[in-house]
């Protein structure tokens, strides 16, 4: 069985970007290898966040993959700052990575924009170091994510081959698997941009009431025209609600387009405001139940466990390859 890698930052709040790119197809996934799922808080730390907030997103993730039907018994569920593997490679990794590709990054220039040149923290700089650290660590050879990710793993896949170049077959090569359906899920009020948990406005958060979730639907910026066709280019708004509603139902871009072939956007808005709270009904009560629970805490304790035994054998590994002198 395949080793699966994947995680997500407890920056802000998750949205349904993340739910439908990452948390649900990581349930989808599960069965079929062994996967590790984390919660990337070392990576939360890149840019400035209260540290009461940043304890209480990292439960939450913990509680939202459980809610999504993560099953502990099969897949490690842990906290990154738990097992310190992960920061003892990236001090090694940080040697393999260039800072000319480290600066080309575009989640890098993006973060960066509007920042003083004076005052990025070496952190954000380095964050690809840490993220290749923490897919190497796992010999995953799957790493699943939505597609603003797939960057960051192609760097981790150019320093294992310069790294197994240099020392031998160390290091299992990754590669990113981009969700099938709803890789990147846009902005509900501007729709060609990605939906993220720092843009107030157009996103979908799982804290969301029922309520509000269905106001934003039906409140989505829509195209010219009626016609529920799928055409990113033309249609970028309806594309993209065609997008949450097909990962919802499992229904194929055809298969929409004739449920709605005489019908117009609001009866489409509708049903994509169903589906969705069909959906999130069940699945933020189960959030609720398990977070008042200590579920949460235990799954973390035999996560650390189970992940730590595995970053363990990995980090010896590559200490031993490039000459640390190891004891017994
Ligand atoms: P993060 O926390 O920004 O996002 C977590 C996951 O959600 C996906 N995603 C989306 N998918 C579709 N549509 C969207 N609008 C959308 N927004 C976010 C992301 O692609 C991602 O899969 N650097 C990572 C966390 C990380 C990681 C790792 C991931 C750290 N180490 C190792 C994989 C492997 C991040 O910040 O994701």
């Amino acid at each position: 069985m395949a080793r699966i890698l994947s995680g997500i930052k407890p920056t802000g709040q998750l949205t349904l970007g993340n739910y439908i790119g990452a948390i649900k197809n990581f349930a989808r996934v599960q069965h079929d290898g062994e996967p590790f799922i984390f919660i990337a808080d070392l990576h939360a730390l890149t840019l400035p966040i209260d540290p009461k907030t940043l304890r209480n997103n990292s439960r939450d993730i913990a509680a939202y993959y459980l809610a999504a039907g993560l099953d502990p018994k099969t897949t490690t569920i842990f906290l990154q700052s738990s097992v310190h593997e992960h920061s003892e490679l990236a001090i090694i990794l940080q040697n393999y990575l260039y800072m000319g590709e480290l600066s080309r990054m575009t989640q890098y220039k993006d973060k960066t924009q509007k920042m003083d040149n004076n005052a990025i923290g070496l952190g954000l700089f380095a964050y690809p170091v840490l993220m290749a650290a923490d897919i190497v660590l796992y010999d995953a050879p799957r790493i699943p994510v939505g597609e603003d990710q797939v960057q960051h793993v192609e760097l981790a896949r150019d320093l294992v081959k310069r790294f197994n170049n240099r020392y031998g077959d160390v290091l299992v090569m990754p590669k990113a698997e981009v969700t099938k359906v709803g890789k990147r899920i846009m902005s509900l009020s501007d729709p060609t941009k990605k939906m993220s948990k720092s843009d107030p406005k157009g996103d979908i958060y799982l804290s969301d009431d029922l309520k509000t979730m269905r106001k934003k639907i039906m409140s989505a910026v829509t195209d010219l025209g009626h016609e529920v066709k799928y055409d990113v280019v033309n249609k970028p708004g309806i594309s993209n609600l065609m997008t949450i509603y097909s990962a919802l139902t499992n229904k194929t871009m055809e298969e929409i387009e004739q449920e709605f072939a005489n019908k117009g956007y609001g009866d489409f808005k509708r049903s994509v405001a169903d589906a969705l709270i069909n959906e999130m009904e069940p699945f933020k009560a189960r959030y609720e139940q398990i977070i008042n629970s200590g579920i949460v805490d235990e799954v973390l304790k035999e996560g650390q466990i189970r992940a730590s035994k595995a970053a363990k054998e990995t980090l010896k590994r590559v200490q031993q390859a490039v000459g640390l002198y190891t004891l017994k």
